[in-house]
């Protein structure tokens, strides 16, 4: 990855004049899904209708592969992206932990977790030093899927830890000292670069960036880039930015193929090869209390979801079968969901 060039300036509109485009209109934007009959289509469906796990089972980690969600911009699909690649992951057959680390508590709201004052929460793991088991609770219909929830008490974390020994590590500690057994942990940040981001990236390993297929799609990853080494080089030897995601993409714009080439032309390999297509689907399932995976299985957004899952438990293994970072994996789609064919 090539982090120390400038991808802070603006990038060209390629789009002259005011983009008029409403996107907006979702509906007319839903991807017509013909894949139902494919393989993972299949697979999904019936992980719903069992209600267990997809017939396919994917390699898991030898250790806990702790996957930080981070991107100091709102509204990029963090959160959509923490709960679906989790619920795809679980679906798959692995044990997975959704760490909700910010105050808004988007990711609990959408598994349908209780995270009204009173729960139990990641505040009391990082401010009241509560066991993280005392907080984790099993999401409803995804079997293997669970849950730290976030309540509004964390929007004065970021103060309060300020103050305590060892702010910075508190995440850290906790989930080592958590002793269920788990695949992927995958922890979803707030849109700041604040205390409880850096207690995400000195806990986890592996950064994931979802960047939203819009104009300004770079702007500011440069200062989240500075963070991320700056950790690596004072708290957190092993962090590395492993993936990224493009999210909200609408293969029908001329501008969504051009941030995807920007995108994959500065970052390379860590792209995903699924990116995630703008679908309606994907934004009703939270207001229901679900993924898009249990809300719509057959649906474009489940699929990408689902296939993009698939890459990162796969890259996974081929990375620690070889010890190298960010190399590039013999992985063959099953079947098309990048761009230009959503
Ligand atoms: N692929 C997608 N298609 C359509 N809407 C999406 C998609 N991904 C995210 N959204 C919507 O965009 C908004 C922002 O997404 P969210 O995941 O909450 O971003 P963040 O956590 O980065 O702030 C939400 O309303 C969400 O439902
Ligand atoms: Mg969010």
């Amino acid at each position: 990855m090539r982090s120390d060039a400038n991808i802070a300036g603006p990038m060209t509109d390629p789009v002259p004049g005011p983009r008029s485009e409403s996107l907006g209109d979702d509906v007319s934007r839903e991807t017509p899904s013909p894949m139902d009959d494919t393989p993972i289509g299949r697979a999904a469906q019936l992980a719903v209708q069992t209600p267990g796990r997809t017939g396919e089972a994917l390699p898991r980690p030898e250790n806990t592969r702790v996957m930080v969600v981070a991107n100091q911009k709102g509204g990029v699909g963090k959160t959509t992206t923490t709960v679906n690649l989790a619920a795809s992951l679980a679906l798959h057959g692995a044990r997975v932990l959704v760490v909700d680390l910010d105050p808004q508590g988007n990711a609990s709201t959408a598994l349908g977790i209780d995270h009204h004052a009173e729960v139990p929460s990641i505040y009391d793991v990082l401010v009241e030093s509560k066991p993280l088991a005392d907080v984790v609770v099993p999401v409803p219909d995804v079997e293997g899927l669970f849950c730290a929830p976030a309540t509004i008490d964390l929007a004065g974390a970021e103060i309060e830890l300020v103050s305590l020994v060892a702010r910075e590590s508190r995440l850290d500690r906790a989930i080592k000292a958590y002793e269920q057994p788990l695949d992927y942990i995958l922890i979803d940040c707030p849109p700041s670069l604040g205390l409880l981001t850096v207690n995400a990236l000195v806990a986890g390993a592996e950064v994931l960036i979802p960047i939203q297929c819009e104009y300004y799609a770079l702007e500011g990853l440069g200062q989240l880039l500075r963070n991320v080494d700056l950790v690596r080089g004072h708290l957190n030897p092993k962090l590395h930015v492993s993936t990224i995601l493009l999210t909200m993409y609408d293969g029908r714009t001329r501008l969504a193929s051009q941030v995807a080439e920007e995108v994959r032309n500065h970052f390379g390999s860590e792209v995903l090869r699924t990116s995630i297509p703008r679908s309606v689907r994907i934004s009703e399932a939270p207001s229901y209390g679900q993924t898009v995976l249990t809300y719509d299985p057959g649906s474009s957004g489940s699929l990408s979801y689902l296939e993009a899952a698939r890459e990162i438990a796969l890259r996974g293994v081929a990375q620690a079968g070889t010890g190298t970072e960010g190399l590039t994996v013999n992985y063959e789609p099953q079947h098309s969901m990048s761009e230009g064919n959503q």
